[in-house]
């Protein structure tokens, strides 16, 4: 006799997920998180229910067209946001649940960020920009300039300790950033197009210090509109009107 199959009728899932492809312990997790921006009696849905899962040690690129919520993504998951809606845990603790000055404690210690136009202080030198935000978690001037030398040698900026921004070029000044991002020994690298204003060949020098993070162990993110650059990263995320579209996970 012929079993008659019963059709499963399941629940619509509204929430847009990705999840990285293998097992691991999460370091970031969004859980149906949502960016509502009012403007009058307009709003903006930047992000839309989604959840997201990163591992550690991660290497994923954001992808999707101009609006599609990346750069809200990522300072949501580099705590320099709030969500409207949903949770946020970065390391399993749930960062909604800290007040201020204790996010940008957390933010500090685990957290580097990396911008498309390097956000570097036009007054300091570049090793003043890397000592910086050791300076907010209680490191004396004389250790954090020590530890900002030996970050710049690592991104091959040991001639340009005393350079201030302006006398530096493009590419420098972003792996200064990146040093910068280092200060603290964050587990969490998020760049933001750090590529985007820069030439091919200083952004591929950029890329190249962001693939020797990752292979240092660093979870790194990526935000990125150059096909070449999100082409590195072995996951992609892909975003559309504030929703996870898809995407690619090696399991
Ligand atoms: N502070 C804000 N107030 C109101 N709307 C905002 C704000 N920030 C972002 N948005 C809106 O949220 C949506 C997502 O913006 P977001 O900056 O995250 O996009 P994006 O994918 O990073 O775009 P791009 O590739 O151009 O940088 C856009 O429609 C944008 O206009
Ligand atoms: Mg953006």
């Amino acid at each position: 006799m012929v079993k008659k199959k019963t059709k499963k009728t399941r629940k619509p899932v509204k929430s847009s997920t990705w999840r990285s492809g293998k097992k691991g312990k999460p370091v970031l997790e969004l859980k149906n998180v949502s960016k509502i921006y009012t403007m009058g009696e307009y709003k903006v849905a930047a992000l839309d229910d989604v959840c997201i899962e990163i591992l550690e040690g991660d290497f994923v690129a954001v992808i999707g067209p101009s609006g599609s919520g990346k750069s809200t993504l990522l300072h949501l998951m580099g705590a320099l946001d709030r969500p409207t809606k949903g949770k946020i845990l970065l390391d399993g603790k749930d960062i909604g649940k800290l007040d201020d000055a204790q996010l940008a404690k957390v933010r500090g210690k685990k957290i580097g960020f990396v911008f498309q136009f390097f956000q570097l202080v036009p007054s300091l030198t570049a090793q003043e920009n890397v000592a910086l935000p050791m300076w907010f978690q209680d490191v004396s001037y004389g250790d954090s300039i020590e530890k900002a030398k030996t970050l710049l040698e690592s991104v091959g900026l040991a001639h340009r300790f005393d350079h201030l921004p302006n006398q530096m070029s493009g590419g420098e000044q972003q792996r200064v950033a990146i040093a910068r991002a280092l200060a603290n020994d964050p587990s969490i690298i998020l760049a933001d197009e750090p590529t985007g204003n820069l030439d091919t060949e200083s952004g591929a020098g950029v890329i190249e210090t962001l693939k020797k993070l990752h292979k240092l162990g660093k979870t790194v993110i990526i935000v990125t509109h150059d096909t070449a650059v999100a082409g590195i990263p072995d996951k992609h995320i892909s975003l559309m009107d504030g929703r996870v579209i898809g995407g690619y996970c090696p399991v």
